[in-house]
């Protein structure tokens, strides 16, 4: 299958394609979607087969609108209001008790819940609204790779598998919604931390929890999504913790091992040792997490087309977005830390 690059004025024609039953990947302020009907049962099954997913994780349904919602869902609760009106479009995901045959039965996985977002990108918006169709949007990497925060890396993981990418540039967040369960609208409940941070939610609803799971590494996580090896590059990947010298202790380390180590750091860092090392990605100026965030999945990438054998990635600080960063990093690593004797 050809696989088509459409430009923002082609919308329409990608419409068109989704209408189809075909797959588009469209652009999302976190990160590339991989688009289907999702009330066509065959068109949601060729999302499963083009990424490799496991059919046990169910996807994220995308819509354009608040008032859609509701013709989806069994009840919109008052909490889902407030959040809806606080935070959309953008990167939050709200899990609701699904209405029974509205969507195509693979969308939700057997469970008796559905993901909902509104993207905060107008294209996408536009996208969705033309095909007349509420979205699957599952982020269109090939399974356990890193999200695609460009057409290019859309491009390299499903050309050939999907009708096209709508390629609206790089993503601005970098990072995945923040998914939130609130089947139960008395304990709302972080599934997967995001870029709409705990902070943020409870400024608006009050108390959040969060799913005790994502803290430990040995049970599954009640995200069916969270439970699977992710974001993991073809390099291991070793997290550094701590000041300069630590940073001169991983490299000497890895590099007594006979490794080619790929420095994944910010400006600070690199100044400091990109002599030292094989290959080398900005994450942006000294400690900045939004950059971090925008810029790690397109980082834990570049390295395939080096020399590098291992990839030594810094930490951040684990709150506000730095806790999503940290989540993330923790997958694509296997928890895996740099450790000093
Ligand atoms: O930012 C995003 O959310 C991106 C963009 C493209 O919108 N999409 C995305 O989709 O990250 P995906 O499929 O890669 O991740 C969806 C996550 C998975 O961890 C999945 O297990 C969880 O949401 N999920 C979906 N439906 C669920 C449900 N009913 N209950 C609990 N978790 C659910
Ligand atoms: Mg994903």
């Amino acid at each position: 299958m050809e696989t088509i690059i459409y430009r923002p004025s082609e919308v329409f024609k990608a419409a068109l394609k989704l209408q189809q039953g075909e797959l588009i990947s469209f652009p999302t302020e976190t990160v590339y979607g991989l688009g289907a009907d999702a009330t066509n049962e065959a068109a949601v099954k060729k999302v499963y087969s083009a990424k490799g997913r496991p059919t046990d994780n169910p996807l994220i349904v995308h819509v354009w609108a608040i008032e859609e919602v509701e013709q989806y869902v069994q009840e919109v609760p008052e909490v889902a209001k407030k959040l809806m009106k606080a935070f959309w479009p953008g990167p939050l995901t709200l899990i609701f008790k699904v209405r029974e045959h509205v969507f195509a039965p693979t969308v939700t996985a057997g469970l008796d819940s559905v993901a909902i977002r509104m993207p905060d990108n107008a294209l996408t918006l536009q996208l969705i609204r033309e095909s007349g169709k509420p979205l699957v949007g599952p982020s269109a990497n090939t399974s356990g790779k890193p999200s695609p925060t460009s057409a290019e890396h859309v491009f390299h993981d499903l050309k050939g598998k999907i009708a096209g990418v709508l390629d609206d540039g790089e993503t601005g967040v970098g990072l995945e919604s923040t998914v939130l369960d609130i089947t139960d609208p008395d304990s709302p409940m972080i599934l997967r931390p995001g870029a709409t941070t705990k902070e943020a939610l409870e400024q608006v609803i009050g108390t959040v929890y969060v799913d005790r799971h994502l803290l430990s590494s040995d049970e599954a996580p009640k995200a069916p999504g969270m439970k699977y090896t992710h974001y993991s590059p073809n390099e291991p990947v070793v997290i550094v913790t701590g000041d300069k010298s630590v940073w001169e202790k991983a490299i000497e380390t890895y590099q007594r091992q006979g490794e080619k180590i790929g420095l994944l750091a910010d400006q600070e860092i690199l100044h400091q040792f990109q002599a030292n090392v094989s290959a080398i990605y900005s994450l942006g100026e000294n400690k900045n997490i939004n950059e971090a965030s925008r810029l790690l999945y397109s980082g834990l990438r570049s390295f395939e087309t080096t020399e590098a054998t291992i990839i030594l990635a810094q930490a951040y600080t684990q709150n506000g977005l730095g806790e999503a960063y940290m989540n993330r990093l923790q997958k694509a690593a296997g928890n895996h830390f740099f450790e000093q004797e």
